[in-house]
């Protein structure tokens, strides 16, 4: 499997850390310090269904092939105002595909996790150019009065075309039932038999526990790829990781190794848009020419679960 094209979008609305301090009780100098955001772009006149259609369309005519020639789409989205239909087919139309497809939920290690069912799918045959696309508006997750999640998120989506090569080379998948570590719940209807109606209650962060556990688990997939692969961290010329928090990246490069240029980030423009990070940072690189045939690159993804996953590419084209 190889990657042939990628695309991104991102809300129009930016949004600085002095614009949140404008109406909550923080400020810039505690958000840069902590996270590294700068700034994050949100959703406001357009909608998530407009960002997953506008970064699918770029990333097929990048591939240079048509809607009809993808075979499969699988996107991964946390949550968006729908619950069922899933976003694959309400977005499927309009990106003028004609395939199936299908939604995972693995939070923001989704783009891995899509990754990995892509890689089985092409193995087996069943496909030959799939579209994985991250949509993601966790901004709408979070409650707006209160300061500790609200900072972190931005909106946006990002997609890439793969099709048959020999680039994927590896993937780590890791899984710890941890619910309380990050949750968002959605409420739903209730019956004249509901004995524990719950009303939903937005995002809830243990942001210390989530720290640690998000450096530790990347590090050990991170560990196992390379070692699988008789790699050390200077064989690799990027480590792309979850734009979660600039410090939680530099937790990771610590005990990974390898100096920061080796660690890209988009984090400071975007905030954590969840499963999308990934592939919107893949996609400025690559428009910035920052990645040549037979690079080394690892991904590595982490998020609510605790789940977190790894893969290992040798760049083709
Ligand atoms: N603005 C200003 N001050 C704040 C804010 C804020 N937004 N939030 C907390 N503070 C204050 C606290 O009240 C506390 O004040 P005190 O010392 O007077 O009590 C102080 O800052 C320190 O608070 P901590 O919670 O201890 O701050 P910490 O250094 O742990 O940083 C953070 C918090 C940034 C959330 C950190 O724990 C973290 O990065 N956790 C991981 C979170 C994350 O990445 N989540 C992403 C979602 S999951 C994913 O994508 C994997």
């Amino acid at each position: 499997m190889k990657i042939i094209g990628t695309g991104s979008a991102l809300p129009a609305l930016t949004v600085t850390n002095d614009d949140l301090a404008g109406f909550l009780d923080t400020n810039d100098q505690w958000i840069t310090t902590r996270t590294g955001i700068q700034e994050r772009h949100l959703l406001s006149t357009e909608d998530l269904y407009d960002l997953a259609v506008d970064a699918s369309i770029k990333a097929i005519k990048a591939a240079g092939l048509r809607p009809d020639q993808i075979d499969f789409l699988l996107v991964s989205n946390v949550a968006n105002r729908h619950v069922t239909p899933g976003l694959s087919c309400i977005v499927q139309k309009r990106i003028g595909l004609t395939c199936a497809g299908l939604d995972i939920n693995v939070a923001c290690a989704g783009f891995v996790n899509a990754l990995m069912l892509a890689d089985g799918m092409m193995k087996a045959g069943r496909a030959k150019n799939i579209l994985v696309l991250c949509a993601e508006e966790p901004t709408k997750y979070c409650d707006w009065h209160e300061r500790d999640c609200s900072v972190l998120f931005g909106d946006g989506a990002g997609a890439v075309v793969l099709t048959e090569g020999n680039a994927f080379k590896d993937v780590q998948l890791t899984m710890i039932s941890d619910r309380d570590v990050l949750y968002y719940e959605r409420g739903m209807e209730t019956t004249p038999f509901e004995q524990h109606y719950i009303k939903g209650q937005p995002l809830v962060m243990k942001g210390k526990e989530l720290f640690k556990t998000a450096v530790s688990e990347s590090a050990k997939d991170i560990q196992t790829i390379l070692k699988r692969a008789n790699l050390t961290h200077e064989d690799i010329t990027y480590f792309m990781l979850h734009q979660a928090n600039k410090r939680i990246i530099e937790g990771i490069r610590k005990i990974v190794g390898g100096p920061e240029e080796k660690y890209p980030t988009v984090i400071e423009k975007y905030g954590n848009t969840s499963s999308a990070s990934i592939p919107i940072l893949l996609d400025e690189m690559l428009a910035d020419n920052k990645i040549k045939a037979g690079d080394k690159i690892v991904m590595s993804a982490f998020g609510a679960g605790f789940v977190s996953a790894a893969c290992l590419w040798e760049w083709e084209f």
